[in-house]
């Protein structure tokens, strides 16, 4: 039966994530990215955008051929050979599907494609109704949607729902929203477009004011169920919505009654590999998967966490596949960091002998940033 909670995961790594200036990959690589998305749970995965170049359309079909039970899903402009392209490119596909659209603000419609309102919509229904002559699933995207006159967007969306739409994308392609307007667009289309429970709403935001996460939970609590971005959160300029950000803030906030079949514990270790193939290190203090994300410094912090972990943490990192929580031993931690770590290492003191190792091991943080085992071991040895 239909679960109305049930988020959809929709991965877009491997083409919006992909269109990252020396980020491009190999055709290898990009299948062995699509076997690690299938693993960790994703439901659609867009492969690429076939018509732009021999190297993506044969990326299609071989990730088409590689994948089982996602979704493999390829991107067009609403033109006929676009959408020739990706039909021929999903030939491989179990489950197919078309990702198609055009602008849908009147900066798009008039600047960059010098036309009118009426124009554009009639070739978003004749994108739809071509696509849909091929393929039964079909995704239409509006592009600039965020910035875009919202009843323009809803007869938009109405228009392509009729003309066979499964899936409607409302991207905020340029991340200009802020998550309550993003919200309302939603909830406005959801409220006032006919027919749109018989497509799936998508989110689909980029990140150029750092909101991308928070504007697409804010659709997703406006009634989409189907969230796009990427690994990482790689992408164009400030990038994609993280998708591991997004499933974590669902499956922390469970009061928000919405869930998704992503398999968490593989979030780290797919990070990395997205961040080695594609060489786009991944910023330490990367919600998530950042290698500090699970790390505490402070004396205070560090002091609160061996009392109750949960002090300091809100997501085990074993939850996503992270080795462990550190205590970083640094001229700012407190004895009670240092106790730890040496009981870790064998050496259980007393106070007194306790209070002599810390005076030691401040002298030693002031001089080093980092204070590893060994150091420690040569400040217990004298050595
Ligand atoms: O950001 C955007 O508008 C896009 C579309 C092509 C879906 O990536
Ligand atoms: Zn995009």
């Amino acid at each position: 039966m239909h679960d109305p909670n049930r988020v959809y995961v929709f991965d877009t790594t491997l083409r919006d994530g992909e269109q990252v200036p020396g980020c491009q990959l190999t055709t290898t690589e990009k299948i062995e990215i699509a076997r690690e998305l299938e693993s960790l749970g994703i439901d659609i995965i867009e492969a690429g955008f076939p018509a732009s170049s021999p190297g993506d359309f044969q990326s299609v079909v071989e990730i088409a051929k590689a994948v089982k039970s996602p979704t493999v899903c390829a991107l067009t402009r609403a033109h006929q050979k676009d959408i020739d392209a990706a039909v021929e490119a999903l030939q491989y596909a179990r489950n197919p599907r078309i990702h198609t659209g055009i602008g849908a603000s009147d900066m798009h419609i008039k600047t960059k494609f010098n036309s009118t309102r009426e124009e554009i919509l009639e070739r978003a229904v004749a994108a739809v109704k071509y696509a849909k002559k091929s393929v039964e699933d079909i995704e239409f995207y509006a592009e600039d949607a965020g910035r875009a006159d919202i009843k323009y967007l809803a007869k938009m969306i109405e228009a392509v729902i009729a003309a066979g739409a499964t899936v409607v994308n409302i991207p905020d392609t340029n991340g200009y929203c802020l998550p309550d307007q993003y919200g309302e667009k939603i909830k406005f289309l959801k409220e006032n477009v006919r027919n749109i429970d018989k497509a799936i709403i998508s989110v689909h935001c980029h990140n150029d004011l750092g909101l991308a996460t928070a504007n697409s939970i804010a659709g997703l609590q406006n009634g989409a169920r189907q969230v796009e971005g990427t690994i990482n959160g790689i992408g164009e300029r400030a990038g994609n919505t993280s998708l591991e950000e997004v499933v974590m803030v669902l499956k922390t906030h469970a009061v928000l009654g919405l869930h998704t079949n992503i398999n968490t514990k593989q979030f780290y270790e797919i990070s990395r590999l997205v961040s080695s193939q594609m060489r786009m290190p991944v910023q330490p203090n990367k919600a998530i998967v950042g290698s500090n994300a699970f790390a505490h410094s402070s004396g205070i912090h560090q002091d609160g966490y061996l009392k109750n972990r949960e002090n300091y943490e809100i997501i085990r990192p074993e939850d996503v596949g992270f080795p462990n929580a550190s205590i970083v031993l640094t001229a700012r931690s407190g004895r009670h960091a240092l106790k730890f770590h040496l009981e870790r290492l064998g050496y259980t003191l007393s106070k007194d002998e306790l209070a002599i190792a810390y005076n030691k091991f401040l002298h030693l943080a002031d001089n080093k940033l980092d204070i590893n085992d060994n150091d420690l071991q040569s400040l217990m040895t004298g050595d």
